[in-house]
Formats: structure tokens, sequence, C-alpha cells
């Protein structure tokens, strides 16, 4: 595996495989790597020739310092991680690299609706930072094919938007991943690692409270459901900022369901001071 800190170094390991003809396939990550991003990773080798994996900790997706400064960081692990693997090259630059004139945004994502609901909402400028660091990252790379996992539904979406917004980026594929999950139904995540065993245990109510919906969903109202699976997560100690039920595309919250839309249901919450999220599809 290459192991590239600088974008020139990249450049020149890429545009040389491409002129071998090869496709180039693209995971982004912040490091602290788990079977997740993992299954990124694979799902990237069994669809490109050279599969490429970022670790950058983006500071401009981070709406809250004390989380930036509290992200995990375990490179050695993750380089061990990546060589168990089949990993072409690890992209892993310094914030100067990434932004050589100042983590200041120089355009505005028009991302609609997206960047007011659900994250967008409780976490303002994150998806801005989010969409900063991917159109720099898929500009330096120019990849064929791009990888993104549902554990993170809303961001698929915005980076859905983000392709469609820079004809630079139309012929780039997505694949997105299915969420990886440890076997008590937590979904996997860098976040995990500042949880007790305890609150590991209690974590797994967030997996409980979407299957509570998925089972329970029927045409006609969703508040009930919602609101049910609210309480049982506060009842467990969770502050939670909300749990919804949505267009699965758009994102829009549904509070009354036809029966035929396919829908997604949504929970974001605080365990202590680590804010988990996760979702379903429902239909
Ligand atoms: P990070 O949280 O490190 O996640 C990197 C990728 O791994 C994302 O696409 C995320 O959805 C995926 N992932 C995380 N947990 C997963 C799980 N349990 N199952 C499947 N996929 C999982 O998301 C980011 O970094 C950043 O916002 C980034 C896109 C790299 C931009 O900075």
């Amino acid at each position: 595996m290459k192991v590239c800190h600088k974008v020139a170094d990249i450049q020149k390991y890429i545009s040389y495989s491409r002129k071998e003809g090869k496709s180039i396939g693209f995971v982004p990550t912040m490091g602290a790597l788990h079977e997740g991003h993992l299954s990124l990773l694979r799902a990237c080798n069994t669809h490109s020739d050279i599969s490429v994996v970022s670790i950058f900790v983006n500071p401009t997706q981070f709406n809250d310092k004390n989380d930036l400064e509290k992200y995990p960081k375990t490179i050695e692990n993750d380089l061990l991680a990546l060589l168990n693997e089949q990993c072409a090259v690890l992209f892993y630059p310094d914030v100067e690299e990434i932004y050589p004139s100042g983590t200041q945004l120089q355009q505005t994502y028009d991302l609609g609706v997206l960047e007011t609901l659900f994250e967008g909402h409780y976490r303002p400028g994150h998806f801005q930072g989010v969409c900063q660091v991917v159109d720099r990252l898929f500009s330096i790379i120019h990849p064929n094919k791009v990888f993104f996992g549902q554990k993170d539904y809303q961001q698929c979406m915005v980076i859905k938007k983000l392709i469609a917004l820079q004809p630079a980026f139309s012929n780039i594929e997505m694949h997105i991943v299915p969420t990886v999950r440890e076997q008590s139904g937590l979904a996997m995540s860098s976040r995990n690692l500042r949880l007790s065993e305890d609150e590991k245990a209690l974590a797994t109510t967030i997996y409980q409270s979407l299957l509570f919906i998925k089972q329970s969903i029927k045409p006609g109202g969703t508040d009930i459901l919602t609101s049910r699976a609210k309480e049982q997560l506060e009842q467990k100690g969770f502050k939670v900022d909300y749990v919804a039920v949505a267009h699965a595309i758009t994102l829009e919250p549904v509070h009354h369901w036809d029966g035929k839309i396919p829908l997604v249901a949504l929970i974001a919450a605080y365990l202590g001071n680590v804010r988990l999220i996760d979702n379903m599809i429902l239909s």
C-alpha cells in the first residue's frame, strides 16, 4: 500500500494508473477505521481496479469544537487494518495540504431543504463543510466510483446532490453501502470508542427503536410511533435531537403515510456527551 501525504504525490500515482486504463474507486474517511469503513473498501475493491482511501479529520464539518478535539485518532491501527485489506493508496494529508488558502468556505453549496432538515438543522454548517472537503477530495482524485455508508443517510443524499451540482463530477458513480452493525444491532461508528461498555449496551436502544418503527409502520399517522420511540429513548437517559419518519429520497418528514412512498426512519440522540445517529429503510 502506498501512503501519500501530498496532493502532488497522489495525483502522480493516480494519473499513472489511469494511463494504464485502470478505474479508480475512492472511499473518503476520517479514520478510526472499523468494519463499517472496511466494508466500503471491500465494495470499492469489488467495483474498481485501484482503491484509494483517504483519512482526514475535516475541521470544517465540526460545528462543535469539543467534538473535533475529542475525535478519535488511531492511525497505527488504521494502517494495520488497511494493510490487511486490499488498498492501493492511502491519502493521509494534513490540513494545509487540503486547505492551502485557509479553511474558510470558497463557495456555498445549494443543498436546498437537506440543509435545514435533521442533521442540517442540528449541526449548522456541517454539510457545507462536508461538501467543501468532498469537493476538494474528488477534485484531487478524480474517482470513477465513490463509496459512502448508509449509516450517514442524509450525508449520502447531500453527496448525491453535490455530484449533481458540480458538472466536473457528472461521471462519478456513487455507491451506498449498507450499515455494518455490532451483533447487538448497534451501528458501528468511530464515536462508539467514546462509549463505556454499559453505554454501548444502552446505545442498542437506538437500533431497537428503529426496528420498532419498521415493524409497526402502517398507512396512516406516523407521529404516534416516533413519539413512542422518543419516549423510550428518553426513559433510558438519552437526550434526543430527533426521531423521524421521512421520505427516503427527499428526506421531507412524513407525518401521514399513504402506504406507497419510500420511507426511512432517522434518529439522532446523545448518550452522555456522545452524539449517535442511525437510520433504517422502512419500505
Ligand atoms: P467517517 O465518519 O469516517 O465515515 C466514512 C464513511 O464510512 C462514510 O461514508 C460513512 O457513512 C461510512 N460508515 C461509517 N460507519 C459505517 C457503518 N457502520 N457501516 C457502513 N458505513 C459506515 O463520513 C465521514 O467520515 C466524513 O463526513 C467524510 C465523508 C469522510 C467527509 O469528511
